[in-house]
């Protein structure tokens, strides 16, 4: 909701406030953003400037202007404001000042432009400012969604004079707070290592959280975190940043010397000009920004209630996913038709919904060095077609779903052979090849005017319901033949793929796409926009995904995050962990299986059989539910938790995830919140049956007699004789559930075994099921 009082704007969500006004200088002041509050005078918000401060320059030089030191809602260089400004527009004549003064205010509709943004909207504010010396307009929109306790904010500059002027950087927004004492989470990494989170105490000092390979990246996620130093999980103040955008990004956060931060967000203005002639504009990304006063996990929540609501859009919108099959590490490159038809027969016996063939299906792409361009069935390895395989997989009862890359060619492929010109490179240099490929460029309209064609055709020759649309290397040799100027590329770029995805999603609702970049190398609020859901991470060994999925759980909603469960070794680190643990954590966000289904023995397909069953039978929750990270950390301990909780509170999953078995471990105590207090509830995890094999040579010392380990007697006994362990069952009340916690049965640690003892071991874990009571 947003009220304007006199020269102040006061945008409000259920939980925030928003205070900004214009003063008698025309520049606009930031006064406020936080937990919502009554105000009986304004000037309590206002910094006070009777005693001036040292070396300050006056603004125009009127009195008391101290804009270097006020909080802003936009600025630019020469006005004295000596912080990173939020735009630099270069002007031939004049060099590199503006100065934006406020011009009038609208209420006023959603989003203009081509870029993806948010929609549904409670309020949007337009904040007008000019320069009427450059003759420039500066329009700052505002834009709230009230039950999300998000505010997005987006600029757009007009060039409404007669001379062209070159924009060097344009920030989405710019946010001054009053103090410093946060820390700076930010989600980092590379392949198979996406969005860990990295923790640094703020100093005096400038801190860049950017991208500059092309795309979001897995170096550095455009979401960025401040959290008051005593603020964790469940209490304490946080603000939440991201953007929509999927190209180059920067977050600056620019600490100052008497400890205020600013904090810019938008476009990366690393090798970005922007010429904006006569009459033209450019308009930014949209940046998202919440607040949260009760700790990280409600700022978590408010950012997936903001994109389950307000970015994901389409028939997929709160829908449930499909538990799918993915061929990849079962096959690679290496399949026939026979092959994949055994696997989808196994697939649809335990359970599969969607069989989705990954790469290798195409051209003579039997490795990664050829073939990408060439989007034609090899009827080598598919003798019927798409068509003809798409049907078999339908008539085993099962949709059909596609791996493309379509933005990257190989040199050798029969599209580069017609094209050349279309692969992004410098004329007379030799480019920089990733996974032995490069990029098509998508500056060049023609290029996605081809790509929409071409993909069109293979999205129409088949029954397909889901694509995985891969992107396998970061940008280099940036150089579009048909821009007149290159400091567009990346943007332009990224507005390419963007106008491909948004022919494709219009004109195919019914397919569900999936975004991948070798795993997570772009996941981000802009590809949210036309992907309902993206592929996490390459990395799928389950010690490894406990750090990736908690990492990306901080921004993105359940909804968004796809799992699967593969074979051991894993294929990413060799390491061999439980399947149950590798299920257990896939089930957080949308589950699929990436192994090859027929090399497992009777017990595993029983067991994914089972496991499947489970999560259709939850699956609403583990895509929906309210997250949240409980209290231990795997970096800190020697386990960590999740939990969902159903939106009316009957139910929630705990998941229960360990490391490295330690003996004399710290007790395992469970908290959970956001039940409701006064309801009882049980607590319950049904006992496993345990193969004593596990116990080695343990067996000798309880039996009277001494058996050989793996001999026959023991096979027998192991067979036949398997101990329950692991049960346990509580009644609780929410409110004990969250301050008490339950203190779980002990762990296996060498001093004693019974069925109050609970055996998991290394990498070891368990879901927790808690359920609405009927007793009172
Ligand atoms: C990278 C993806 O992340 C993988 O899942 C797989 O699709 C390969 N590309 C295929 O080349």
């Amino acid at each position: 909701m947003i009220t304007i009082k006199d020269n102040r704007f006061l945008l409000a969500t259920k939980n925030t406030i928003y205070i900004f006004r214009h003063n008698e200088a025309g520049l606009l002041i930031h006064d406020y953003y936080g937990k919502k509050i009554d105000i009986a005078d304004f000037k309590i918000l206002e910094m006070k400037t009777g005693g001036g401060f040292g070396s300050a320059v006056l603004y125009e030089g009127r009195e008391r202007q101290y804009v270097g030191q006020f909080g802003l809602e936009t600025s630019s260089p020469g006005i004295g404001d000596f912080r990173e400004p939020q735009l630099k527009l270069f002007h031939p004549e004049t060099g590199y000042y503006s100065n934006f003064k406020y011009a009038g205010r609208e209420k006023t509709s959603e989003t203009i432009g081509p870029l993806p943004a948010s929609y549904g909207a409670d309020d949007v504010l337009r904040i007008d400012l000019y320069d009427d010396v450059l003759k420039l307009k500066l329009e700052l929109y505002y834009k709230v969604f009230y039950e999300a306790d998000v505010i997005s904010r987006y600029a757009r500059v007009v060039n409404e004079s007669t001379r062209e002027i070159t924009i060097e950087r344009l920030f989405s927004m710019l946010l001054d707070l009053r103090d410093s004492d946060y820390a700076m989470m930010t989600f980092e990494g590379d392949w198979a290592k996406e969005r860990h989170l990295i923790e640094k105490k703020l100093v005096s000092g400038v801190y860049v959280n950017d991208a500059k390979t092309g795309a979001s990246s897995n170096i550095r996620n455009p979401l960025v975190i401040l959290r008051r130093d005593n603020a964790d999980e469940f209490q304490g103040s946080c603000y939440g940043f991201n953007l929509v955008y999927s190209g180059n990004h920067k977050t600056m956060i620019e600490v100052t010397p008497l400890k205020k931060t600013r904090l810019l967000t938008g476009i990366n203005d690393y090798a970005f000009n922007h010429i904006l002639t006569e009459g033209a504009d450019f308009i930014t990304p949209e940046a998202v920004m919440t607040y949260s006063d009760r700790g990280l996990n409600r700022l978590s929540q408010n950012f997936h209630v903001f994109v389950n609501n307000h970015i994901v859009r389409g028939r997929f919108k709160n829908k449930e996913r499909p538990v799918l099959l993915n061929t990849w590490e079962g096959s690679y490159f290496n399949f026939n038709e026979k092959q994949l038809l055994r696997q989808a027969k196994v697939a649809k016996e335990v359970g599969i919904e969607l069989f989705v063939l990954d790469d290798g299906w195409f051209g003579r792409r039997n490795n990664d060095k050829s073939s990408l361009g060439d989007w034609d069935v090899n009827t080598k390895k598919l003798p019927g077609g798409l068509s003809g395989f798409a049907r078999k997989i339908n008539d085993l009862g099962m949709e059909f779903g596609l791996w493309v890359e379509p933005e990257m060619i190989n040199e050798d492929s029969d599209l580069y052979r017609a094209h050349p010109e279309w692969a992004v490179r410098i004329p007379g240099r030799k480019p920089a090849l990733g996974r032995n490929q490069l990029v098509l460029d998508l500056t060049n309209p023609e290029v996605c005017d081809y790509l929409i064609g071409k993909l069109s055709e293979v999205f129409l020759s088949c029954n397909i319901k889901y694509v995985k649309w891969d992107y396998n290397r970061n940008i280099t040799d940036m150089y579009g033949k048909t821009l007149a100027n290159q400091g567009e590329f990346f943007h332009k770029y990224i507005m390419g793929f963007y106008r491909v995805m948004s022919a494709l999603t219009e004109r195919f609702p019914d397919i569900l796409f999936e975004g991948c970049a070798s795993g997570g190398n772009r996941f981000d609020l802009g590809m949210l926009c036309f992907f309902p859901q993206i592929w996490t991470s390459d990395n799928t060994d389950y010690l490894e995904r406990i750090y990736i999925q908690r990492g990306t759980s901080y921004g993105y909603p359940l909804s968004a995050i796809a799992n699967h469960v593969s074979s051991v070794p894993n294929h990413q680190t060799l390491r061999a962990t439980p399947l149950s643990s590798r299920f257990n954590l896939a089930c957080f966000g949308n589950l699929g299986y990436e192994l090859d289904l027929t090399a497992l023995d009777e017990k595993s397909i029983s067991a994914i059989k089972r496991q499947i069953a489970f999560y259709k039978s939850r699956r609403r929750l583990f895509q929906y539910g309210t997250f949240y990270r409980g209290r231990e950390f795997i970096d800190e301990s020697h386990a960590t938790y999740f939990y969902v909780v159903e939106p009316d509170r009957s139910r929630a999953i705990v998941g229960y995830f360990q490391e490295l078995l330690h003996p004399a471990l710290k007790e395992d105590i469970i908290y959970v919140d956001g039940l409701d207090e006064g309801e009882l509830y049980r607590f319950y995890h049904k006992p496993e049956r345990i193969n004593i094999k596990i116990f080695g040579s343990l067996i000798n010392y309880i039996l009277p007699f001494k058996i050989k380990l793996n001999g026959k007697i023991h096979n027998l006994i192991s067979r036949f004789y398997r101990p329950k362990a692991g049960g346990e069952s509580y009644k609780v009340y929410g409110n004990a559930l969250k301050r008490a916690g339950i203190r779980l049965n002990q762990q296996f640690m060498g001093t004693g075994f019974g069925s109050e003892v609970r055996v998991l071991g290394d990498f070891g874990s368990a879901l927790y099921m808690i359920e609405k009571s009927e007793d009172k």
